[in-house]
């Protein structure tokens, strides 16, 4: 097998992140090499992990690792995947300005939201739950791999084991939110991910009016509430902010023009 034969078999970007992860190649040593033939022990690491690939086994499960922000954080099975499209929820937070110095976020999968936030907003302090403990567990593998000090992570079912006395000036949530009949029409990638994950109730929106009730303990006054939000979902939850008297409310689309956040002050 030589090089060439990996971005055959995996197509040219996910080819290239596999050469780059295992052996070290960047894009240059590809290109000036594509006809070198690869070491047994490589060549046998490759089928091994075509194995999985060909069967959609998601590749950021494979490499164990997956940028986010910049930065490389650790994936496991059983925790969301980071993805590309949450950054501009942490973008739009960030391009508030605020220097914010509470912060909880809600369903912290990976860690990579609350992390993010940690390491780019000086003198905050963040406060992150999941139901989840393998959630935890990553969370807290990923603040010890970026030594993040000013952030911690509580087992919780919402905000149950969060202390009552604290007030956050900022609530930030990436929650579950596909609805009943989009999660029986899912791709077969995303059925590796556990569904704690990504159901979010009969319309997906269970979550959103929780956090929202929520955040009237929890919310400092004037405090930001910022979610990422499905395709469809930006006027129901502008609805439900609004009947709990959030303003300034901002719906942002993703890069495919798709509502993707919405951000609003209390
Ligand atoms: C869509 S994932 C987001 C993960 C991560 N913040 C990210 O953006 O990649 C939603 C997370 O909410 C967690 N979750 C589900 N139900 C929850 C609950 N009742 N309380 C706290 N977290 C919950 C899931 O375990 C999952 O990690």
């Amino acid at each position: 097998m030589v090089i060439q034969d990996v971005l055959n078999l995996f197509g040219k970007v996910d080819g290239e992140i596999i050469l780059k992860h295992y052996f070290n190649f960047n894009k240059i040593d590809i290109v000036l090499n594509k006809n070198k033939e690869l070491e047994e022990n490589q060549e046998n690491l490759i089928y091994e992990i075509y194995e999985k690939y060909k069967k959609n086994y998601p590749l950021q499960y494979i490499l164990g690792q997956w940028n986010f922000y910049g930065r490389d954080f650790f994936t496991e099975k059983n925790v969301l995947i980071p993805r590309f499209e949450t950054e501009i929820l942490v973008e739009k937070i960030l391009d508030l300005n605020i220097a914010f110095k509470n912060i909880l976020e809600i369903g912290v999968g990976s860690g990579i939201i609350s992390i993010t936030l940690a390491l780019e907003i000086e003198d905050s302090k963040i406060i992150g739950v999941d139901i989840s403990q393998n959630a935890i567990d990553l969370a807290n593998r990923n603040k010890e791999k970026f030594n993040v000090k000013n952030c911690e992570f509580i087992k919780s079912d919402l905000f149950s084991n969060v202390n009552k006395n604290l007030k956050f000036d900022l609530i930030v949530s990436n929650p579950p939110y596909i609805n009943l009949e989009d999660m029986g029409k899912l791709e077969e990638k995303l059925s590796y991910e556990p569904e704690i994950a990504l159901y979010g109730g009969e319309d997906g929106l269970d979550f959103y009016r929780a956090i929202i009730e929520g955040a009237n303990e929890y919310l400092s006054s004037n405090g930001v509430i910022a979610f990422e939000i499905g395709y469809n979902q930006g006027e129901s939850i502008k609805d439900i902010l609004k009947e709990h008297n959030f303003k300034d409310i901002s719906i942002y689309k993703d890069y495919n023009d798709f509502d993707r956040c919405i951000i609003a002050r209390r």
